[in-house]
């Protein structure tokens, strides 16, 4: 196995949370040494950058603005917790990292991909995730999922139209055709169990490659 350093990426509502912690429970049972954590958060600094990001009332959040806390989020979170992780062998799956960057702020907030991939390169330094697992639903159905979960925190984002997260998918499909080989789709538009069984077959293929 090449890197041990998974990321889970999907819009709202697709269920990766659950599916994170399940995963990780596989994994354990097999003897494996697992870190989970999620972005933008996961550390002390990170997270109250995620406070800043997703705080309701800061309507006035210009998106360049955006793109660069959740990149100053992520250089944290890599430096002081997943780096750490990797190099005590563990395998750290992350809920989201670079592709929610390039889909939400490249693509659906108009900034380019490129230009957002730019920056982000400057906070990772090349440590791009070995796999990647997309979760696939549509946006109008992610959306009905998280408006009946009334556990859930809603934030600045949650705020956003149904277009904009039709054009968060939009950008995940870019990033799908550019990195096949990295990025696995799964089906999240089914049961659960059926998900985490997809999910699982595509890591247990990764890591014992
Ligand atoms: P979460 O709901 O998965 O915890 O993520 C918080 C929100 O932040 C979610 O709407 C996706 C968004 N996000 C970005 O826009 N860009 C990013 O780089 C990351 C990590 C998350």
């Amino acid at each position: 196995m090449g890197n041990n350093f998974i990321t889970l990426e999907g819009g709202e509502g697709a269920g990766k949370t659950t599916i994170l912690h399940l995963l990780s429970e596989k994994l354990q049972a097999l003897g494996y040494d697992v870190l989970t954590t999620r972005e933008p958060g996961g550390i002390e600094i990170s997270e109250k950058i995620r406070n800043i990001i997703l705080d309701t009332s800061h309507t006035e959040m210009e998106k360049r603005t955006e793109a660069l806390l959740y990149a100053a989020a992520r250089r944290q979170h890599l430096v002081e917790k997943v780096l750490p992780a990797l190099e005590n062998g563990k395998i750290v799956l992350c809920d989201r990292f670079i592709d929610s960057s390039l889909a939400y702020q490249g693509y659906a907030r108009g900034i380019g991909m490129d230009e957002v991939y730019t920056i982000n390169q400057f906070a990772i330094q090349q440590c791009m995730p070995g796999l990647t697992l997309f979760f696939d639903i549509k946006p109008e159905k992610g959306l009905q999922r998280i408006a009946s979960n009334n556990n859930r925190e809603r934030n600045r984002l949650d705020m956003e139209t149904l277009s904009f997260h039709q054009m968060v998918y939009e950008g995940y499909s870019k990033l799908r055709e550019r990195f096949p080989e990295r990025i696995k789709t799964i089906n999240a538009d089914q049961q659960l169990d059926k998900v985490v069984a997809d999910a699982w077959n595509n890591i247990v293929e990764y890591i014992s490659k």
